[in-house]
């Protein structure tokens, strides 16, 4: 059974039969209050077959993390979206679209094979998945890539649906499935933006990225011809630094064209820098760390759930 704690609104998964029959106060774990286990109407008591409709969006969420230009913070905003999301309780997959093949390294881990391997049958799902934390699974990218890009260049025809195709076979099994994409625009790309639903598109502050932004408003126009579902559902403003004029007049300029898809902005925090070296995502590396509480609050945003990771 499902409580909902009602000073903090945190969902407390609980076994119904666990709970002593003379027991009629329970103590928040997050928020650390009282409140009353019964009579119901102090707290909600949601039955076991609603719990996971409470939690979860239906239908598996697939959010492409993507921006032709490079350097502004794709691959930390992915991890840390997908880790924070696993953390929130959600089954995740992420997957790494670029030759660069950053979100394992993020992650601490070495996986053995990932996309290319999968895609091209030359290895089992179950063999290409690596766990990377509770809940969270990773696809991993790397130099392997080219030669997927060759697989998808020399398809007569469907070669965009490649990873879609592909990633059918898994998706169904999580909640969500978010995919790092790399710079530029390659055939990888394309095939995410042919799979994906949302789009995320973080937006570095510290340089003068409206001219970048503007051009992949134009490349996403242009599969929306033949793709309606795929909408940009989030701009993210990255490396917001209060000391720099600059960074605050983009800010303002974003929020003046795009007030409905915007985030609150992820700071610049030498933290977020730091925890890839250490194979940490910011929550492990520096837990207290604005970025860290940046990136929790993106992730509240995302699920729609204010209640989450507090
Ligand atoms: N908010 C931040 N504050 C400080 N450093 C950050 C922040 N976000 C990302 N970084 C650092 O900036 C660099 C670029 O970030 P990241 O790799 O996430 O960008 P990217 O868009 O994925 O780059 P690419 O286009 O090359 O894939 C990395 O060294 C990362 O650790
Ligand atoms: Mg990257």
């Amino acid at each position: 059974m499902l409580l909902i704690c009602p000073h903090c609104r945190k969902h407390h998964d609980i076994d119904e039969k666990r709970i002593p029959a003379n027991v009629k106060m329970a103590k928040c774990r997050s928020c650390g209050k009282p409140f009353k286990l019964k009579p119901s109407g102090t707290v909600e008591v949601l039955p076991d077959y609603a719990v996971g409709a409470r939690k979860k969006t239906p239908g598996t969420r697939k959010i492409g993390v993507s921006l032709s230009k490079g350097g502004v913070g794709k691959s930390t905003t992915a991890v840390n979206l997908a880790s924070g999301l696993a953390l929130a309780g959600f089954k995740v997959l992420l997957v790494d679209t670029d030759t660069q093949g950053q979100d394992s390294f993020m992650l601490g881990v070495k996986p053995r094979a990932g996309l290319t391997e999968m895609v091209t049958g030359e290895v089992k799902p179950e063999e290409a998945l690596v766990q990377a934390r509770d809940k969270l699974w990773l696809l991993a990218g790397g130099k392997s890539l080219a030669g997927l890009k060759r697989v998808i260049d020399r398809k007569d025809f469907g070669g965009e649906l490649t990873l879609a195709e592909s990633l059918a076979e898994i998706d169904k099994q999580y909640d969500y499935v978010v995919i790092d994409t790399s710079p530029g625009w390659d055939p990888l790309t394309v095939n995410v933006l042919f799979y994906v639903e949302e789009l995320m598109a973080p937006v570095s502050l510290e340089v003068m990225t409206m001219q970048g932004l503007v051009e992949f408003l134009k490349s996403i126009a242009s599969i929306q011809k033949y793709r309606k579902e795929v909408t940009l559902k989030y701009l993210v403003p990255t490396f917001k630094d209060d000391r720099v004029t600059k960074s605050m007049d983009v800010l303002d300029r974003l929020q003046e064209l795009y007030k409905p898809i915007l985030c609150d902005p992820i700071c610049y925090n030498a933290s977020l820098s730091e925890a890839p070296g250490y194979g940490q995502t910011i929550y492990e590396y520096a837990p207290g760390s604005p970025g860290a509480q940046d990136y929790r609050k993106l992730v509240r945003r995302v699920a729609e759930d204010d209640s989450l990771l507090r």
